[in-house]
């Protein structure tokens, strides 16, 4: 006697949904850079995008690179510092994108982002053409108090977030960056083109 069993096909929620960081380097919790990423957050569609949030300034305490290539010695690439900046990293491994939200501090991001941009790539990277985060997408914000990309110095967190990108074949998908001021329409100006990054990242995740 033969048995005809049914063949269903499992689909379970973590296949369908794509996996988000998103890393707010400023210290300020609410401040402007974190305005600006919630303003981007509150246009993903969190039914198909998880999206964990990491404030780097309430982890315990982050140790800067030392170049010891610990990390480079051992299988599971983990960073001689075991600081909490090793699951965030760990976290960012697993993501399909990874957001930066950071702010200009003297013409460049502020020194807690370089510090996370440091471990996370240095550990990342196998040899120059070859790299844990290949392939993942990114999407940066960036605030500053000048009135321009150019005279904040964001120009040069631009060329570093490019360079690196290329380097370890991480794909931009949009950048935002500006100024908040007295300028309600301004503002709300760059409130709206945070949004449209959150749209933009629903299409090139889920695409
Ligand atoms: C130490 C420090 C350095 C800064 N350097 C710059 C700078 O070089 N260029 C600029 O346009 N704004 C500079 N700013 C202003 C901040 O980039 C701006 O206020 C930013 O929006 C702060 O973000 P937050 O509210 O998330 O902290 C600096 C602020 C601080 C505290």
């Amino acid at each position: 006697m033969h048995c005809y069993g049914h063949a269903f096909n499992v689909v379970s929620l973590g296949d369908i949904m794509k996996n988000a960081t998103i890393v707010l380097g400023s210290p300020n919790a609410k401040g402007n850079t974190a305005r600006l990423a919630e303003a981007m957050l509150s246009a993903i569609d969190n039914e198909s995008i998880s999206i964990r949030k990491i404030e780097l300034s309430k982890l315990k305490r982050i140790n800067h690179c030392v170049g010891c290539d610990s990390c480079k010695k051992n299988e599971t690439r983990k960073c001689v510092f075991d600081d909490g900046l090793n699951d965030v990293i760990a976290e960012v491994r697993k993501s399909d994108l990874l957001v930066i939200a950071c702010p200009i501090y003297f013409f460049n991001f502020n020194s807690l982002t370089k510090a996370f941009i440091d471990r996370l790539f240095y550990s990342s990277e196998i040899n120059n053409n070859e790299n844990l985060l290949r392939g993942k997408k990114v999407a940066v914000l960036m605030t500053y108090g000048l009135t321009n990309v150019i005279d904040s110095g964001a120009k040069n967190a631009l060329q570093s977030f490019y360079d690196i990108s290329k380097f370890v074949s991480l794909e931009i998908i949009g950048i935002v960056y500006g100024s908040f001021g007295d300028d309600q329409e301004q503002n709300e100006l760059l409130l709206n083109k945070a949004k449209n990054l959150g749209k933009t990242i629903n299409k090139e995740i889920l695409a």
